[in-house]
């Protein structure tokens, strides 16, 4: 008999639920936007009740229609966003704070001594930025009347979005996360696996405020009967991006994936080793089987689809993406303009938050062909990059596998196997993340005996291989390594 796994995926603009079969294969998707909330420049929140609803619509609408009995539940999520809720009544006692969200800034710019930098860094393997989970939660209690003084009682949770809809899921019987998501926090020891007191006073959290963390694959607890007519179990859980290195089976050392959404994030397994990168990537848990830890390094860059989204509402010059392609591929690579997406800054390896973009190296010849060619083309620069800080940090790629939005376009695949001068596999089921927590759930609940056996299953469906000389290639890097540094100066 078929095994079904219902997998969520919690992400920044849409929750989806998918079914899939154990054999990988889809069977069932829903997906429902909610609303984005800016109070103020640089703010991004998400209502608690929206992630909460459009995540129990979809997944009781793919249950419903296809009809089949669901034996475990996997979820992967948005990371870092933060949310804290009253332990009793479980109501949220603030918005979520999105990871997007720039308010802890000025708190940031506070704390970061050459000696805090070393502590958090050694400790957690990130870097300190608003971005992760710590000083969202530390505003939540400085800012929210009382909030201080209930956390300190022990009335108030914090969790990011996995924990808080396994509270929502069991009704309130767990407070729990996983390995990977508690690594984006900034509190807890990637090598020793706990929560760290350090980082905890550092930041003003209380401890009793934290939920248990427990391998990727494990019990989380079950449902409760009144959501989905009967209880099931959750036994896989991890963020996106982590769950997207799962689900395109990256197991091996050296083995790495690009998800390349709004923004784009490159994820390398290190194996059982945390590397403490020079070229400020970030270390990270790939994910925790059995109590044995995994780890990742990881690269993020904020604009990658974003950018071609530009091309269309921003600027207007194309009216689908998909002819973003036809476009670029009326000219030849070496057209000599260049577009520094930095809309929002520069994430890694350059950390820049002030950095705006710039389009350089026009000419009269220049027209839409060129433009559009050029921000394809700053996808693979990008990731460029980040090729360029793994290997100076130790770790060798043999290839790459691809996925998100952006990765369904031959053309940018092309280029992108280009200028990484490396072959770019993009597999057949392109819904990775969903993919990879529904495998952790098949794992823990046993209808999956090993990693081995899950990478029998796995399917590439395209594989791009680099077409020009490394000549070649370098010359056009120079180029945009120029441009970027061009961006920087112009502040
Ligand atoms: O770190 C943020 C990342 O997890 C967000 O992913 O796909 O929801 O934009 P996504």
């Amino acid at each position: 008999m078929n095994n079904y796994i219902l997998s969520i995926d919690q992400g920044t603009t849409s929750s989806r639920a998918i079914i899939f079969d154990d054999s990988g294969e889809i069977v069932e998707v829903a997906q429902q936007e909610f609303a984005q909330h800016y109070p103020q420049n640089g703010w991004v929140e998400h209502d608690p009740e929206q992630i909460w609803s459009t995540t129990l619509t979809v997944a009781q609408q793919v249950i419903g229609s296809a009809g089949v009995p669901i034996s475990t539940i996997g979820i992967c999520n948005q990371r870092e966003t933060t949310l804290v809720w009253d332990k009793t009544t479980g109501e949220t006692i603030y918005n979520a704070i999105v990871w997007q969200d720039r308010r802890t800034c000025e708190f940031c710019n506070e704390i970061r001594t050459e000696q805090n930098l070393t502590l958090i860094k050694e400790k957690t393997g990130l870097l300190i930025d608003p971005y992760f989970s710590a000083t969202k939660v530390r505003w939540i209690l400085e800012n929210v009347e009382g909030a201080r003084e209930r956390a300190e009682n022990g009335d108030l949770l914090f969790g990011t979005v996995d924990s808080y809809l396994i509270w929502k899921m069991t009704g309130g019987q767990q407070h729990v996360t996983d390995a990977t998501n508690a690594s984006r926090t900034m509190l807890f020891n990637i090598h020793t696996q706990q929560w760290d007191d350090e980082l905890l006073s550092l930041f003003s959290i209380p401890k009793s405020m934290l939920p248990d963390v427990l391998d990727s694959a494990d019990n989380f607890g079950t449902t409760s009967e009144s959501i989905f007519g009967y209880s099931i179990p959750i036994n896989g859980v991890a963020g996106d991006q982590q769950a997207a290195l799962f689900g395109q089976n990256c197991f091996e050392k050296g083995m790495a994936k690009s998800t390349f959404g709004t923004g784009g994030f490159l994820m390398v397994n290190t194996g059982g080793q945390v590397y403490q990168s020079k070229n400020q990537l970030l270390s990270t848990v790939a994910y925790r089987l059995k109590g044995q830890t995994t780890y990742a390094l990881e690269g993020s860059i904020f604009i990658a689809g974003a950018a071609v989204n530009w091309l269309r509402d921003g600027i207007k010059i194309i009216d689908t993406p998909e002819q973003s392609s036809v476009l670029a591929d009326e000219i030849s690579y070496d057209h000599g303009v260049y577009l520094v997406p930095a809309f929002t800054g520069l994430g890694a390896p350059h950390w820049d938050a002030e950095a705006r973009g710039g389009l350089l190296g026009l000419t009269r010849a220049s027209g839409i062909s060129e433009i559009v060619s050029a921000t394809l083309q700053s996808i693979g620069y990008q990731a460029r990059d980040l090729q360029r800080c793994i290997i100076e940090d130790g770790i060798d790629i043999k290839f790459l596998r691809v996925d998100g939005g952006v990765a369904q376009d031959d053309w940018t695949m092309g280029f992108l196997a280009d200028i990484l001068q490396l072959e770019v596999k993009r597999p057949k089921t392109v819904e990775t993340s969903a993919l990879g927590v529904a495998l952790l759930a098949g794992l823990a609940s046993g209808i999956y005996a090993s990693t081995d056996e899950i990478n029998q299953g796995y399917v590439t469906a395209k594989t791009f291989a680099p077409q020009i000389s490394l000549v070649q290639r370098d010359k056009l890097y120079q180029k945009w390594l120029k441009a970027v540094e061009s961006v920087r100066q112009f502040q």
